[in-house]
C-alpha cells in the first residue's frame, strides 16, 4: 500500500487547525503545529509533501516562515499553500510573488480544501518526475561529452603519432613538445597582470596545449624521400620541407570552412602554420614578425626548438640543456618572443624535467623496417 502523502498544517487557531485537520486526515497524513517555528523544527529532521500556512499568525508570520524555508535545501522545494481568514488581494500577491502555490481564504469550504490540496500534490509530483528525467538527461549528456572528449584526444594523439613516425626524431617528440608547451601556457595563464597580448581563457590554453602535438602535421604531405633523407637536404629539398606549414594549414582550414565558430580549429590551424616564423620577420612560411605572428605558434616555436637542440638526431648528438638555453637566449628577439624567453629561463628546471620523457614504443621499428 501506497504511503500517504504527508501534510504539515501550520494555525495558531486550534478551532482552525482541528477543522483542517478532520478534513484531510483520511486521505493524508497530517502534521498539526501551531507556530511557525515548530513547523520549521519540525522541518530540521523532516520533510513534508505540501504545507498549509496561516497568513497571520502572531511571532511569526506566514511569509517569514515561507522565507526561512526557503533559505534551507530541503525545505525550499515543498509546495506551500496560504490560509488566511482575510480576504485581502495585496496580501494573496504578495504571498504567490514570495513563492506560495496557492491562497485560500477562510472559512474554509471542504470541497475546495480537498481539490486544491489534490491539484498541488499532482504538479509537485510532476515537477518531482521532470526534474528526475532532467537529471538524468543531464548526467548522460555529461558521459556522452566525457566520451566524445577522451575520443577527440584519441584522434589528436593518433594523427600527432602518424605525422611523428614519418619524422627524424628518435621519440617522445610529441609529449616533450606538449610538455614544454603546457610549462609557457601554465606561467602565462598564472600572471596576474599579462602584458598586453598574452592574456588567455582556460579553454584557449587547453586548445593549445592540446593542439601543440599538431604543429608538424603538414609533414604528412612531403614525400618521403626528402622528409627521411639520410644526407643533408639540398636547397631545393629544403624549400620542400619549408612548405609543411602550408599544407597543415590547408587541412585545418577545409574544416574551418565547415565549423567557423570552432576555435579549437582556429588554434590548430594556427600552430601548424605559424610555428617557424620568427619574432624578427625572418622566419616562414610568411615571413610575419612579433605579435603578428599568433601566441601559439610562438610558444609552440620555443617549445619545438628546445626539444630539437636538447635531442639527440641522425645528424647531431643532443645538446647540453645549458648550451640549448644559450642558444634560445641569444636569439630572443631573433627567433623567439622576448616573453616567452623570459618564462623558459625562469622556469628552465621544469623543461630540464620534460626533457627526460622518452617514447617507449616501437616507432623507429615500423618507420624503417619497411
Ligand atoms: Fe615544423
Amino acid at each position: 500500500m501506497a504511503t500517504k502523502p504527508t501534510i504539515l498544517i501550520v494555525d495558531d487557531d486550534p478551532v482552525q487547525l482541528n477543522t483542517v485537520v478532520s478534513l484531510l486526515q483520511k486521505s493524508y497524513n497530517c502534521v498539526p503545529t501551531t507556530n511557525g517555528q515548530m513547523a520549521l523544527k519540525y522541518l530540521e529532521a523532516h520533510t513534508a509533501d505540501i504545507m498549509l500556512l496561516d497568513y497571520n499568525m502572531p511571532v511569526m508570520t506566514g511569509i517569514e516562515v515561507l522565507k526561512q524555508m526557503q533559505e534551507t535545501e530541503h525545505a525550499a522545494s515543498i509546495p506551500v499553500i496560504f490560509l488566511t481568514g482575510v480576504d485581502d488581494t495585496e496580501g494573496e500577491v504578495s504571498a504567490l510573488r514570495q513563492g506560495a502555490v496557492d491562497y485560500i481564504v477562510k472559512p474554509i469550504r471542504p470541497a475546495v480544501l480537498l481539490t486544491r490540496v489534490k491539484n498541488q500534490l499532482e504538479l509537485a509530483e510532476h515537477r518531482r518526475d521532470l526534474e528526475y528525467a532532467i537529471a538524468e538527461r543531464t548526467e548522460d549528456l555529461w558521459r556522452a561529452n566525457e566520451r566524445l572528449k577522451k575520443r577527440e584526444d584519441a584522434t589528436l594523439h593518433l594523427l600527432a603519432r602518424i605525422t611523428d613516425m614519418r619524422d627524424e626524431d628518435t621519440g617522445g617528440h610529441i609529449l616533450r613538445t606538449t610538455g614544454y608547451t603546457e610549462i609557457i601556457v601554465k606561467y602565462l595563464r598564472a600572471d596576474p597582470n599579462p602584458p598586453a597580448g598574452y592574456e588567455m581563457s582556460e579553454e584557449e590554453a587547453q586548445s593549445i596545449i592540446k593542439c601543440a602535438q599538431l604543429h608538424d602535421l603538414g609533414k604528412i604531405a612531403i614525400p618521403d624521400s626528402i622528409l627521411l633523407k639520410p644526407a643533408k637536404l639540398t636547397v631545393e629539398e629544403f624549400e620542400v620541407i619549408k612548405k609543411h606549414p602550408i599544407y597543415g594549414e590547408h587541412f585545418f582550414a577545409d574544416f574551418i570552412k565547415s565549423d567557423s565558430e570552432d576555435p579549437f580549429l582556429e588554434t590548430a590551424r594556427e600552430i601548424t602554420y605559424s610555428h617557424h616564423e620568427k619574432w624578427n620577420g625572418t622566419g616562414y612560411p610568411l615571413g610575419i614578425a612579433g605579435q603578428a605572428i599568433p601566441l601559439s605558434g610562438r610558444i609552440v616555436a620555443v617549445a619545438d626548438v628546445y626539444d630539437a637542440l636538447v635531442s639527440e638526431r641522425p645528424y647531431k648528438k643532443p645538446f647540453s640543456h645549458e648550451k640549448a638555453a644559450e642558444i634560445i637566449t641569444s636569439d630572443s628577439g631573433k627567433h623567439f618572443d622576448p616573453h616567452l624567453v623570459e618564462i623558459f629561463i625562469a622556469h628552465q628546471d621544469e623543461f630540464i624535467e620534460v626533457s627526460k620523457i622518452t617514447d617507449t614504443s616501437p616507432k623507429n621499428e615500423f618507420a624503417f623496417s619497411r
